[in-house]
């Protein structure tokens, strides 16, 4: 294990976005997850059914609990629910983790279309979250939210990543999973200027949790002193392949293969087991 990662987010019951995704992401990449969860979702690959709601001050404990013993190397943030949140949050960062590198996924509505973030919380969210990101990783509706800008295009997605730097973060890492085309452009904005990242899209609707997976990949690479490019390049090629192999779960927008990066081995594997001692409904 090398990297501890305090994620700070919301439960996914369906186990392919929110904490469950983020858990299994570090995991697979190495590092040590530890967690403050700010919401309850009973969620599946269709729908976000239901939210439970964790009390702020229950939320900033957890995070401050956690440092105090076990640290962190890296925080990453995704689910908030609301201003409340992001106050009680950012108050226990400012005393306890100052100098820790935090990377923020905006999250704000889920690929099924349910809400994540209350429309009040955008302004708390900019004034206290974005200013102090070590990176900010909006995909386009959330961009185009934080910016007051449209994106069309590849184009477009420089000139609003640039606009989202200027507003405090130390470097936008902007998706662009939501513009049509064959090609999937990601767009890194930092101090030293702008890059381009493009791969092949691949034709799935498998693509839940693909967000959290990403901003937890970054999180872990910088946890484990990756440069930030580094830690991007690796996070896109970590997701890519968990699309490529998703294992078509649900009937919606199913997960993605965290797992691909472990290799289950010896006798005990699941794949191996007689069928006759292990099923399905035994458990
Ligand atoms: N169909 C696809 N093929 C290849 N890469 C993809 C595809 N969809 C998304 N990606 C990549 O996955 C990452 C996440 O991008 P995306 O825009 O889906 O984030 P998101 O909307 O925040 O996801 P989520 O709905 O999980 O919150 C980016 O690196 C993006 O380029
Ligand atoms: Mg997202």
């Amino acid at each position: 294990m090398r990297g501890r990662v305090l994620i700070i987010a919301g439960s996914d019951s369906g186990g392919g976005a929110g904490i469950q995704g983020d858990i299994k992401t570090v995991t697979a990449l190495g590092g040590y997850a530890a967690t403050a969860i700010t919401a309850l979702t009973a969620q599946n690959t269709e729908t976000v059914a239901d939210v439970m709601a964790v009390p702020p001050a229950f939320i900033a404990r957890q995070i401050d609990v956690v440092l105090t013993d076990i640290g962190a190397d890296c925080i990453k943030t995704g689910m908030l629910a609301t201003a409340e949140v992001i106050d009680a949050m950012c108050d226990v960062l400012a005393a306890k983790a100052r100098s820790i590198p935090i990377v923020v996924d905006p999250v704000m509505v889920a690929k099924s279309g349910a809400r994540l973030l209350d429309p009040d919380a955008v302004a708390t969210l900019k004034r206290r979250l974005v200013r102090i990101a070590t990176v900010l990783t909006p995909n386009l509706p959330e961009a185009e939210t934080l910016s007051g800008m449209t994106v069309r295009d590849s184009e477009d997605m420089r000139d609003v990543a640039a606009a989202l730097l200027a507003a405090g973060p130390k470097a936008v890492l902007l998706k662009g999973g939501h513009l049509a085309g064959d090609v999937v452009h990601d767009v890194l904005a930092t101090e030293d200027g702008i890059e381009l990242f493009t791969s092949p899209r691949i034709e799935t609707v498998h693509t839940h949790g693909t967000g959290c997976a990403l901003a937890s990949a970054i999180a872990t690479g910088l946890a484990q002193n990756l440069p930030l490019r580094d830690a991007v390049e690796r996070a896109r090629a970590y997701v890519h392949e968990a699309i490529r192999l998703a294992p078509k779960l649900g009937h919606g927008h199913g997960p993605i293969e965290h797992g691909h990066t472990i290799r289950p081995s010896g006798p005990e594997s699941v794949g191996s087991r007689p069928a006759d001692t292990t099923t399905a409904s035994d458990d």
